[in-house]
């Protein structure tokens, strides 16, 4: 089972993935959670991506095609993956579906959280992270611990106000035609409502998958 969350950022794909995945008992892979290890570690993939990510801007569609190549090929992700944020352009969209076709498998749904820009500012202007696993709060301060590790909480570079203006102009130029493609190419494409508690977000997410 191969399912795409999307939506703008801030909607909530980093929240509900690994809630999703804990219920259909598959891992989770998300390109901006591996971006930004590569970054932490210093590798030349971090090098080349940070700039592109502290503005807000996509990192070029090789390497995000890299990332997809390499992690469906590993056996931890045989039986299926949730993929958080990981298909941003047309391009990754038939990458994606290439490699799939590769593999004998396919994306069996999109699922596209839908929020207002409002929120969504409200949302970033106030999150921070885990410096270790990654976990998103919001309303908490930096340097307070993670509930789940214990590691640290930061704010991130591109949740600046500029940059998520930046993100939200480029996630309706590059990203939003990626919902008409899927439609076009016959996968099904459900919109949940992304706003109310997170476990009601994750039931409508079960739920859509389940119809
Ligand atoms: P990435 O890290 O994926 O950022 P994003 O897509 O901009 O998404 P966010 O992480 O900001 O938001 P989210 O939808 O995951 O929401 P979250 O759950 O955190 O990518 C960063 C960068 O990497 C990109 O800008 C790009 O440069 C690069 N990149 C990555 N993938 C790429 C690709 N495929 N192609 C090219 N470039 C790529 O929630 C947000 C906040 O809301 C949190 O504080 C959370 O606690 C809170 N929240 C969540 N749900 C709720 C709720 N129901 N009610 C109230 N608050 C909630």
């Amino acid at each position: 089972m191969i399912i795409v969350l999307f939506g703008k950022p801030g909607a909530g794909k980093g929240t509900q993935a690994p809630l999703l995945a804990a219920a259909l008992g598959v891992p989770t892979l998300a390109t901006g959670d591996e971006l930004r290890a590569a970054i932490r570690n210093g590798t030349p993939l971090g090098l080349e991506a940070k700039s592109y990510m502290d503005r807000g801007d996509l990192v070029p569609d090789s390497v995000i095609l890299g990332i997809i190549k390499q992690a469906l090929a590993e056996p931890r992700n045989a039986a299926g993956v949730v993929l958080d944020g990981v298909v941003r352009t047309v391009p990754q969209a038939e990458g994606l579906a290439a490699a799939c076709a590769e593999l004998g498998t396919k994306v069996d749904a999109v699922l596209c959280f839908d929020i207002d820009d409002e929120e969504i500012v409200r949302r970033l202007a106030g999150r921070t992270v885990c410096e270790s696993c990654q976990s998103p709060y919001t309303g908490r301060e930096p340097g307070t611990a993670c509930d789940k590790d214990g590691g640290r909480l930061v704010r991130r570079k591109d949740d600046e106000p500029e940059a998520i203006r930046n993100r939200l102009e480029v996630y309706e130029r590059q990203t939003a035609p990626v919902l008409k493609w899927y439609r076009d190419h016959g996968t099904r494409v459900a919109v949940i409502e992304a706003v109310g508690s997170v476990q009601d977000v994750t039931a409508r997410a079960l739920g859509a998958l389940a119809s």
